[in-house]
């Protein structure tokens, strides 16, 4: 039986720091209301001028791959997690395997947005496991910021998401790693928080920009609401999911690094679950939620911050669009 272990982490942040202050001078909005419903402080925007998702991924994979003192060379599968590809197609697994210099590897892309990471995570493991391959890049990468209605009529939105990315090297390994991944998802909330365009479903004039008067469609559009009630209970029920399907409890978990939606549900998590505030990872006040990029990212950082420790249990959570939800628990 093989199974897979995170040998590396890396991350990578565009430059360009958007305060509460500067979103202030461009809606109606303040720092009071971001930092009291969200926890967030500051965010990252890319410069078009020197990111995209899959430049920004491939940095934080030369990070992870330095540290588990691998090379390009040693990977055999991407599996990239992103809602906001470079192109509409293809997906930007193959922009990354072109700017990592990789000829002919498989490069597969995940769509499932806040889920995406643990969804990418989970096909890796299961390749592993198969013994199909032995060295898996599994990456979260996101630009949300060049999507969002930055007025305030798009305020409930602009004032969360961010950009960055984040990457781990999945490796075979005779012990665990990876204990298990639990995946789901309710179709029925779709429209709860999503981007209707460029969707393929319209009729034929409707699909051609020149047509469009109203790019509204465009743009992110969330039910916040809905959604944080949702979370609340999801992240909660799979998470206790993994913890069953392994025999462990609450008491086990040696941190916890839940996708950054929301500090408040965090919060809400670390209550239910009777965890301190050093056995839960947050950087969402600095980084804002960037989908599938942020738990990759939380990672990335928490180990570099000496948080995470041989033999540590993590139990990695998260909800999002789809809706969908997922968790894994990580013997470390
Ligand atoms: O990562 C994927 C999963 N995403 C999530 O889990 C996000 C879940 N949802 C949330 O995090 C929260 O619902 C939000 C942070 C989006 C909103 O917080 P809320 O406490 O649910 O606020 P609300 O939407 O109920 O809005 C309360 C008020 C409204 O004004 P009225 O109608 O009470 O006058 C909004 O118009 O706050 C207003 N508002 C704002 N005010 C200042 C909404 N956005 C803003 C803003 N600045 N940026």
């Amino acid at each position: 039986m093989h199974y897979s272990k995170i040998i590396g982490l890396g991350h990578h942040m565009p430059e360009n720091v958007i305060t509460n202050e500067y979103l202030s001078t461009v809606m109606e909005t303040n720092n009071e209301w971001i930092v009291e419903r969200t926890g967030i402080k500051e965010r990252r925007w890319m410069d078009p001028a020197k990111d995209t998702v899959a430049n920004m991924a491939a940095k934080a994979t030369r990070m992870a791959l330095e540290r588990a003192k691998l090379s390009e060379k040693d990977v055999d599968f991407i599996v990239f997690a992103t809602i906001t590809p470079d192109y509409f197609f293809p997906g930007s697994g193959v922009l990354l395997q072109r700017e990592l210099g990789l000829e002919s590897i498989p490069a597969l892309d995940i769509r499932n947005a806040c889920s995406g990471f643990i969804y990418a995570l989970s096909v890796a493991d299961q390749f592993i496991k198969t013994g199909m391959y032995k060295t898996v890049l599994v990456v979260g990468a996101e630009i949300q910021s060049t999507a969002l209605d930055i007025s305030t009529r798009g305020r409930n939105t602009a004032v969360i998401f961010g950009d960055g990315a984040g990457a781990v090297i999945l490796r075979a390994s005779e012990k665990p790693g990876i204990l298990s991944t639990h995946l789901h998802s309710d179709g029925r909330f779709a429209e709860e928080l999503y981007v209707k365009d460029p969707g393929s479903s319209r009729p034929h004039k409707e699909r051609q920009p020149e047509q469009i008067l109203d790019t509204s469609s465009f743009k992110v559009v969330m039910n916040g609401n809905q959604v944080f009630k949702y979370a609340v209970v999801k992240f909660m029920e799979v998470i206790q999911e993994a913890l069953q399907a392994n025999n462990l409890k609450k008491e086990d978990i040696n941190l916890l690094v839940p996708h950054q939606a929301n500090l408040r549900i965090s919060q809400y998590i670390q209550e239910k679950l009777e965890l301190s505030d050093s056995q839960v990872y947050n950087n969402i006040m600095r980084y804002g939620n960037t989908t599938a990029a942020s738990i990759p990212i939380a990672l990335s950082e928490a180990w570099a911050e000496g948080k995470i420790k041989e033999n540590d249990l993590l139990c990695l959570a998260a909800f999002g669009s789809g809706f969908t939800w997922a968790s894994a628990l990580i013997r470390w």
